[in-house]
Protein backbone atom coordinates (compact mmCIF):
# COMPACT_ATOMS: atom_id res chain seq x y z
CA UNK A 1 0.00 0.00 0.00
CA UNK A 2 1.48 3.20 -0.73
CA UNK A 3 -0.77 5.75 0.81
CA UNK A 4 -0.41 6.54 4.56
CA UNK A 5 -3.62 7.26 7.62
CA UNK A 6 -3.17 9.99 9.06
CA UNK A 7 -5.67 10.37 12.38
CA UNK A 8 -6.41 14.03 12.54
CA UNK A 9 -7.88 15.53 15.85
CA UNK A 10 -10.14 18.48 15.32
CA UNK A 11 -10.63 19.73 18.92
CA UNK A 12 -13.81 19.70 20.57
CA UNK A 13 -16.28 21.54 18.38
CA UNK A 14 -14.74 25.14 17.57
CA UNK A 15 -13.66 24.84 14.00
CA UNK A 16 -10.86 27.84 15.35
CA UNK A 17 -9.20 25.21 17.69
CA UNK A 18 -7.93 23.57 14.62
CA UNK A 19 -4.51 23.27 14.71
CA UNK A 20 -2.48 24.17 11.48
CA UNK A 21 -0.99 21.17 11.05
CA UNK A 22 -4.64 19.40 11.06
CA UNK A 23 -5.84 22.11 9.05
CA UNK A 24 -2.64 21.39 6.38
CA UNK A 25 -3.23 17.26 6.35
CA UNK A 26 -7.29 17.47 6.29
CA UNK A 27 -6.74 19.89 2.64
CA UNK A 28 -3.91 17.82 1.39
CA UNK A 29 -5.71 14.50 2.17
CA UNK A 30 -7.46 12.80 -0.76
CA UNK A 31 -10.19 11.61 1.37
CA UNK A 32 -11.24 12.64 5.00
CA UNK A 33 -13.24 9.97 6.79
CA UNK A 34 -15.35 11.33 9.79
CA UNK A 35 -17.69 9.22 11.63
CA UNK A 36 -21.04 9.48 11.74
CA UNK A 37 -23.93 8.03 14.16
CA UNK A 38 -26.78 6.72 11.86
CA UNK A 39 -29.77 8.78 12.13
CA UNK A 40 -28.40 11.59 13.98
CA UNK A 41 -27.23 14.00 11.20
CA UNK A 42 -24.32 15.83 10.72
CA UNK A 43 -21.49 14.32 13.10
CA UNK A 44 -19.61 16.69 15.09
CA UNK A 45 -16.03 15.83 13.75
CA UNK A 46 -18.10 16.24 10.37
CA UNK A 47 -19.43 19.43 11.08
CA UNK A 48 -15.61 20.97 11.83
CA UNK A 49 -14.12 19.22 8.79
CA UNK A 50 -16.75 20.58 6.17
CA UNK A 51 -15.47 24.06 7.86
CA UNK A 52 -12.21 23.94 6.03
CA UNK A 53 -12.81 20.76 3.45
CA UNK A 54 -14.94 20.83 0.43
CA UNK A 55 -17.66 18.28 0.85
CA UNK A 56 -16.91 16.02 -1.81
CA UNK A 57 -13.63 15.08 -0.14
CA UNK A 58 -15.71 14.39 3.20
CA UNK A 59 -16.90 10.76 3.61
CA UNK A 60 -18.87 9.78 6.65
CA UNK A 61 -18.31 6.45 8.12
CA UNK A 62 -21.38 5.15 10.46
CA UNK A 63 -20.53 3.69 14.09
CA UNK A 64 -23.72 2.51 15.53
CA UNK A 65 -23.05 3.08 19.16
CA UNK A 66 -25.42 1.23 21.29
CA UNK A 67 -25.90 -2.14 18.83
CA UNK A 68 -22.70 -4.30 19.63
CA UNK A 69 -23.66 -6.64 16.71
CA UNK A 70 -24.12 -3.66 14.21
CA UNK A 71 -20.56 -1.79 15.71
CA UNK A 72 -19.17 -4.68 14.86
CA UNK A 73 -19.76 -5.30 11.62
CA UNK A 74 -19.71 -1.02 11.32
CA UNK A 75 -16.05 -1.46 12.02
CA UNK A 76 -15.47 -3.93 9.20
CA UNK A 77 -17.17 -2.06 6.37
CA UNK A 78 -15.42 1.24 7.76
CA UNK A 79 -12.12 -0.45 7.68
CA UNK A 80 -12.86 -1.63 3.82
CA UNK A 81 -13.48 1.58 2.69
CA UNK A 82 -10.15 3.22 4.62
CA UNK A 83 -8.44 0.52 2.74
CA UNK A 84 -9.30 1.43 -0.10
CA UNK A 85 -8.83 4.87 -0.09
CA UNK A 86 -5.61 3.77 0.93
CA UNK A 87 -4.75 1.95 -2.61
CA UNK A 88 -4.96 4.70 -4.71
CA UNK A 89 -2.08 6.07 -2.37
CA UNK A 90 -1.70 9.90 -0.71
CA UNK A 91 -2.89 10.85 2.51
CA UNK A 92 -6.02 9.46 3.86
CA UNK A 93 -7.09 11.25 6.67
CA UNK A 94 -9.59 10.19 10.02
CA UNK A 95 -11.19 13.31 11.57
CA UNK A 96 -12.12 12.74 15.35
CA UNK A 97 -13.38 15.36 18.17
CA UNK A 98 -10.33 16.27 20.76
CA UNK A 99 -7.28 14.16 20.09
CA UNK A 100 -6.73 10.82 18.18
CA UNK A 101 -4.52 9.10 21.07
CA UNK A 102 -7.19 10.12 23.78
CA UNK A 103 -10.73 7.74 23.90
CA UNK A 104 -10.72 8.17 20.22
CA UNK A 105 -12.52 5.98 17.76
CA UNK A 106 -9.40 5.95 15.23
CA UNK A 107 -7.51 3.71 18.09
CA UNK A 108 -9.73 1.07 17.12
CA UNK A 109 -10.45 1.62 13.43
CA UNK A 110 -6.34 1.82 13.21
CA UNK A 111 -6.28 -1.96 14.48
CA UNK A 112 -8.84 -2.94 12.36
CA UNK A 113 -7.17 -1.41 9.06
CA UNK A 114 -4.24 -3.39 10.18
CA UNK A 115 -5.22 -6.47 10.62
CA UNK A 116 -6.26 -5.95 6.57
CA UNK A 117 -2.83 -3.95 5.97
CA UNK A 118 0.13 -4.73 8.30
CA UNK A 119 2.89 -2.96 6.84
CA UNK A 120 0.38 0.34 7.03
CA UNK A 121 1.71 3.56 7.80
CA UNK A 122 0.08 5.50 10.46
CA UNK A 123 0.42 9.10 12.01
CA UNK A 124 -1.92 11.17 14.23
CA UNK A 125 -1.98 14.85 14.55
CA UNK A 126 -2.50 16.29 18.28
CA UNK A 127 -5.70 18.06 18.77
CA UNK A 128 -7.31 20.00 21.49
CA UNK A 129 -9.04 17.98 23.90
CA UNK A 130 -12.44 18.98 25.79
CA UNK A 131 -10.87 19.33 29.05
CA UNK A 132 -8.58 22.20 27.62
CA UNK A 133 -11.17 23.97 26.18
CA UNK A 134 -13.60 23.44 29.59
CA UNK A 135 -10.19 24.76 31.06
CA UNK A 136 -9.88 27.77 28.97
CA UNK A 137 -13.45 28.72 29.05
CA UNK A 138 -14.03 28.60 33.07
CA UNK A 139 -10.76 29.93 33.93
CA UNK A 140 -9.84 26.59 35.74
CA UNK A 141 -6.36 25.80 36.03
CA UNK A 142 -5.89 22.04 35.45
CA UNK A 143 -2.49 21.64 37.48
CA UNK A 144 0.49 23.49 38.80
CA UNK A 145 3.19 22.21 40.45
CA UNK A 146 3.32 18.98 41.82
CA UNK A 147 -0.39 18.43 41.38
CA UNK A 148 -1.39 15.42 39.77
CA UNK A 149 -3.87 14.89 36.81
CA UNK A 150 -6.62 12.41 36.93
CA UNK A 151 -8.74 12.06 33.63
CA UNK A 152 -11.58 9.49 34.30
CA UNK A 153 -14.10 7.76 32.13
CA UNK A 154 -17.00 6.85 33.76
CA UNK A 155 -17.45 4.08 31.59
CA UNK A 156 -17.58 1.37 35.40
CA UNK A 157 -17.14 1.42 38.79
CA UNK A 158 -18.16 4.64 40.57
CA UNK A 159 -15.22 3.40 43.03
CA UNK A 160 -12.59 4.82 40.55
CA UNK A 161 -13.89 8.13 40.97
CA UNK A 162 -14.12 8.08 44.92
CA UNK A 163 -10.48 7.13 44.89
CA UNK A 164 -9.81 9.44 42.55
CA UNK A 165 -11.41 12.72 44.56
CA UNK A 166 -9.43 11.41 47.76
CA UNK A 167 -6.08 12.49 46.28
CA UNK A 168 -7.46 16.35 46.27
CA UNK A 169 -5.66 17.09 43.14
CA UNK A 170 -7.60 17.62 39.79
CA UNK A 171 -9.92 15.10 38.45
CA UNK A 172 -11.54 15.03 35.01
CA UNK A 173 -14.51 13.11 34.24
CA UNK A 174 -15.58 12.15 30.58
CA UNK A 175 -18.66 9.91 29.34
CA UNK A 176 -20.24 10.71 32.75
CA UNK A 177 -23.52 12.63 31.10
CA UNK A 178 -25.93 9.67 31.37
CA UNK A 179 -24.89 8.92 35.30
CA UNK A 180 -24.36 13.01 36.14
CA UNK A 181 -26.38 12.67 39.14
CA UNK A 182 -24.63 10.17 40.66
CA UNK A 183 -21.34 11.68 39.82
CA UNK A 184 -22.07 14.81 41.21
CA UNK A 185 -23.14 13.12 43.98
CA UNK A 186 -19.70 11.52 45.30
CA UNK A 187 -18.10 15.12 44.40
CA UNK A 188 -20.38 16.31 47.04
CA UNK A 189 -20.03 13.36 49.30
CA UNK A 190 -16.16 14.16 49.35
CA UNK A 191 -16.55 17.96 49.83
CA UNK A 192 -15.55 19.32 46.29
CA UNK A 193 -18.79 19.75 44.19
CA UNK A 194 -18.67 23.59 45.11
CA UNK A 195 -15.87 24.11 42.88
CA UNK A 196 -16.33 21.91 40.32
CA UNK A 197 -17.03 22.84 37.09
CA UNK A 198 -19.58 21.57 34.22
CA UNK A 199 -19.58 21.78 30.47
CA UNK A 200 -21.30 19.95 27.59
CA UNK A 201 -21.16 20.52 23.35
CA UNK A 202 -18.09 22.78 24.23
CA UNK A 203 -17.53 24.90 21.04
CA UNK A 204 -21.01 23.67 19.39
CA UNK A 205 -24.18 25.26 19.05
CA UNK A 206 -25.97 24.45 22.83
CA UNK A 207 -22.64 25.06 24.11
CA UNK A 208 -23.05 25.02 27.93
CA UNK A 209 -20.97 25.94 31.12
CA UNK A 210 -21.98 25.54 34.52
CA UNK A 211 -21.23 25.30 37.92
CA UNK A 212 -21.50 21.32 38.35
CA UNK A 213 -23.94 22.21 41.45
CA UNK A 214 -26.81 23.25 39.04
CA UNK A 215 -26.24 19.75 37.07
CA UNK A 216 -27.56 17.35 40.05
CA UNK A 217 -30.71 17.00 39.78
CA UNK A 218 -30.20 15.93 35.95
CA UNK A 219 -28.92 14.07 33.25
CA UNK A 220 -26.25 15.45 30.55
CA UNK A 221 -25.41 14.69 26.80
CA UNK A 222 -22.78 12.00 25.95
CA UNK A 223 -20.53 15.20 25.00
CA UNK A 224 -20.51 16.50 28.90
CA UNK A 225 -17.60 16.83 30.57
CA UNK A 226 -16.67 17.51 34.32
CA UNK A 227 -13.27 19.03 36.11
CA UNK A 228 -12.77 18.89 39.49
CA UNK A 229 -10.01 21.19 40.36
CA UNK A 230 -7.39 20.46 43.08
CA UNK A 231 -8.46 21.88 46.18
CA UNK A 232 -5.92 24.89 46.43
CA UNK A 233 -6.62 26.98 49.57
CA UNK A 234 -7.97 29.34 47.15
CA UNK A 235 -10.59 29.11 44.97
CA UNK A 236 -9.02 29.50 41.69
CA UNK A 237 -12.00 28.15 39.43
CA UNK A 238 -14.14 31.29 37.93
CA UNK A 239 -16.96 31.14 35.77
C1 LIG B 1 -14.95 9.13 23.19
S1 LIG B 1 -14.40 10.46 24.22
C2 LIG B 1 -13.52 11.44 23.05
C3 LIG B 1 -12.48 12.30 23.69
C4 LIG B 1 -11.74 13.16 22.69
N1 LIG B 1 -10.93 12.32 21.81
C5 LIG B 1 -10.87 14.20 23.37
O1 LIG B 1 -9.66 14.20 23.13
O2 LIG B 1 -11.39 15.08 24.10
C6 LIG B 1 -15.91 11.32 24.42
C7 LIG B 1 -15.94 12.14 25.69
O3 LIG B 1 -15.12 13.29 25.53
C8 LIG B 1 -15.73 14.41 26.14
N2 LIG B 1 -15.99 15.42 25.08
C9 LIG B 1 -15.49 15.37 23.83
N3 LIG B 1 -15.87 16.46 23.13
C10 LIG B 1 -16.62 17.22 23.97
C11 LIG B 1 -17.30 18.47 23.84
N4 LIG B 1 -17.27 19.16 22.70
N5 LIG B 1 -17.97 18.95 24.91
C12 LIG B 1 -17.99 18.27 26.08
N6 LIG B 1 -17.37 17.09 26.26
C13 LIG B 1 -16.69 16.56 25.23
C14 LIG B 1 -17.02 13.92 26.79
O4 LIG B 1 -16.73 13.59 28.15
C15 LIG B 1 -17.33 12.67 26.00
O5 LIG B 1 -18.10 11.75 26.77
Amino acid sequence: VRGRLVGVGVGPGDPELLTLKALRVLREARTVFVPTTPGSGTGRAEAVVTDHVPSERVVPLAFAMSDTRARESNWEQAATKVVASLRYGGTTAFATLGDPNLYSTFTHLCETVRRLLPELTVETVPGITAMQALAAHSGTVLAEGSERLTLLPLTGSIERLREALCLRDTVVCYKAGSRLPEVLKEMRAAGRLESAIYGAWLGMDGELICSASDMLETTGPYLSTVIVPASRGTRRAKL
